[in-house]
């Protein structure tokens, strides 16, 4: 794909134009485009609300005089680029146009990677296909560090998508771990354990989600080492339940079809290796997955059963389906024990935090304020929407278990809270917080500019934590 800046505005089969409800007027009436557009645009009532897009097919833009399709898109009160592009990108997709030209965007960085977030689609099973995008046009000037920048972390959140809306039977734990051997080089190393190293090192969480399946479970940790002196060190951890069928605890039908978004938060982690390629921080990364598929057979782990964990506490079993808590837990341990500075974890953990906050939030728990803080500046900085919830003690008794140390569930109130106090059990040394992502890892329907399916969400907030 071709995308830089440029002195000509028209030759692209689509000429996007940015506009304000102030400078509406002014900018229709520059000489650039059609003397009739500001007219037909009257006519069809456009209030330059941020995202607001309307086409006009076959218009000749004065400028050169040739003929392609004008989008006239609103940017709102706050100036929203984001939003504006992301639309862009995703109409382009949905009329098949190969090229666009960008008129009056002044981040090229936002403007890139949102036209080319909303221009994504899941289509590798699709017989049929809308034609892809070609070239990004930014009339102006633009440095070319703004645009890889753009299209490095594009490039993640995408890969986060390919890799949560992949059908579980595709995507199991060897294909995951598979997925991210790809992602060595460019000092990115990878290694795979599987069950023999999983058993040798005391992971019986990810065994036992996985004992169930015949495909067995695997843990996967990436290292990004940057080439000089790494000015932090951190841990991602990520819940990679390729597929949640409940377990013994089997889930009903409906609540079991999209459960091969239940790697999200392994997504997330393997998304970010992919945008580290390019970007290159001064940040030492390490990235943990367990990656286990939860289903229902002879094999399967039981209600009742006691795992000993890889810290040595003792789990009772109450239901199957509270599995990804049991798979994160033997993660948490292993970067507990790097010596990082934090740690993050990302997973599609509770049907809980879904009643909380709804589809287009995600909770975040921690163990430290400071840590907090910053992962909301970051969220805000890309606009991805975090809440925090509260992480307290006074809830830890509905995890009290008769014969082990703590049961897996706590009960239906605040469940999504004790989900997280059951993974604070495996994080002593270092600073922690958990972002429960069941929500928005997955759309049902098409929201914003981001088509239904896996959104690659907290990709974006995520690099920017490490950036800053
Ligand atoms: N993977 C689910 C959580 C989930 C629900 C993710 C909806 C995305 C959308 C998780 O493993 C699960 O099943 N959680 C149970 C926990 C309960 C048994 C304590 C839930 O939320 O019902
Ligand atoms: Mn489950
Ligand atoms: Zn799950």
């Amino acid at each position: 794909m071709t995308i830089e800046s440029t002195t000509s505005i028209n030759t692209q089969p689509l000429l996007a134009v940015f506009v304000s409800a102030e400078d509406l007027d002014s900018t229709l009436s520059n000489g650039s485009f059609h003397p009739e557009l500001g007219a037909w645009l009257k006519a069809t009532k456009f209030k330059a609300k941020e995202g607001e897009i309307k086409l006009f097919p076959n218009v000749a833009v004065t400028d050169v005089g040739a003929i392609t399709t004008v989008a006239i898109v609103g940017l709102g009160k706050n100036k929203n680029e984001r939003l504006a592009a992301g639309k862009v990108g995703f109409v382009a997709k949905e009329n098949g146009y190969t090229g666009i030209t960008f008129y009056n965007a002044t981040s090229s960085e936002t403007t890139v990677l949102h036209t080319l977030l909303g221009n994504y689609r899941y289509d590798t099973y699709k017989t049929k296909k809308n034609d892809s995008l070609e070239t990004i046009l930014l009339n102006g000037e633009f440095s070319d560090e703004s645009i890889d920048r753009a299209i490095s972390i594009a490039a993640g959140r995408n890969f986060a998508r390919d890799l949560v809306n992949a059908p579980a039977a595709d995507l199991y734990p060897e294909s995951l771990a598979e997925e991210a051997q790809d992602l060595a080089g460019d000092n990115i190393s990878v290694e795979v354990w599987g069950e023999e190293k999983l058993l040798e090192e005391n992971m019986n969480g990810i065994i036992a989600v996985g004992q169930g399946s015949v495909n067995p479970s695997r843990f996967i940790h990436l290292h990004y080492k940057p080439e000089g002196e790494a000015r932090k060190k951190i841990v991602l951890v990520g819940k990679g339940v390729t597929f949640d069928a409940g377990g013994l605890s089997l889930k009903p039908s409906g609540g079991m079809q999209t459960m091969r978004c239940d790697m999200g938060g392994s997504a997330v982690v393997m998304g970010v290796f992919q945008a580290l390629k390019g970007l290159q921080p001064d940040v030492e990364v390490h990235g943990l997955i367990g990656a286990a598929e939860n289903m229902c057979s002879a094999n399967a782990y039981k209600l009742g059963d006691i795992l000993t964990m890889k810290n040595g506490k003792t789990v009772e079993i109450h239901n199957t389906d509270a599995e990804g808590r049991l798979v994160l837990a033997d993660c948490l341990v292993y970067g507990d024990n790097l010596d990082a500075d934090y740690i993050v974890d990302f997973a599609t953990l509770t049907g809980a935090c879904v009643v909380a906050l709804g589809e287009h939030y995600s909770a975040i728990f921690s163990n430290e304020d400071d840590l907090v803080a910053q992962i909301k500046t970051s969220a805000a900085a890309t606009s991805e929407r975090v809440w925090q919830l509260p992480l307290v003690d006074i809830y830890k008794s509905q995890l009290k278990a008769q014969w082990a140390d703590m049961k897996n569930v706590g009960g239906r109130a605040g469940g999504s809270i004790t989900a997280s106090l059951f993974l604070s059990e495996f994080v002593e040394n270092t600073k922690w917080a958990h972002i429960d992502i069941a929500g928005p890892a997955f759309l049902s329907k098409t929201f914003e500019h981001y088509a239904s399916g896996g959104t690659g969400v907290m990709v974006e907030t995520a690099v920017n934590w490490i950036e800053s």
